[in-house]
């Protein structure tokens, strides 16, 4: 992935954690995943009163972008305060789609410091896909 199209990724994920809707626990998150297709698919986390009906930032990215026919991926961005890891069903999501996907990390306060880590770090011993991405 060249310099520009790695910029494009970190800040549609940033911008995205903007658009999170998290009145319960405040912590904003945003995704972003470039398709194959050169495309950006932005995903914000989105809360529900019932707690277990959240869907993580992660997770709306990619659903979004398979709902729009893009299923497989070259890179995801993720966006929060503290610029943490995905949790773990997202790991296995993202997966489904991607499984040798790079991972950046970037902390929405303190933008220059940005992580990369790979999936097959992050998720060593993954329930197998029927995906061959
Ligand atoms: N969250 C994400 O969006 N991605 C993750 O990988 C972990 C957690 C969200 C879910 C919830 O809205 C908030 O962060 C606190 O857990």
């Amino acid at each position: 992935m060249d310099n520009k199209l790695r910029e494009a990724l970190l800040a549609t994920a940033v911008e995205a954690s903007q658009k999170a809707y998290a009145p319960y626990s405040q912590f904003m998150v945003g995704a972003a995943v470039l398709g194959k297709n050169g495309v950006i698919y932005p995903g914000a986390n989105v809360e529900n009163a019932s707690y277990g009906l959240t869907n993580c930032a992660e997770r709306s990215a990619v659903f979004s972008a398979v709902s729009a026919g893009e299923n497989h991926f070259e890179a995801v961005a993720i966006a929060s305060s503290g610029g943490v890891a995905p949790c773990g069903a997202c790991r296995q999501v993202l997966h489904e789609f991607a499984p040798r996907i790079n991972v950046l990390l970037i902390d929405i306060n303190s933008k220059e410091q940005v992580t990369e880590i790979s999936l097959e770090d992050l998720l060593p011993d993954p329930f197998p896909s029927k995906n061959g991405a």
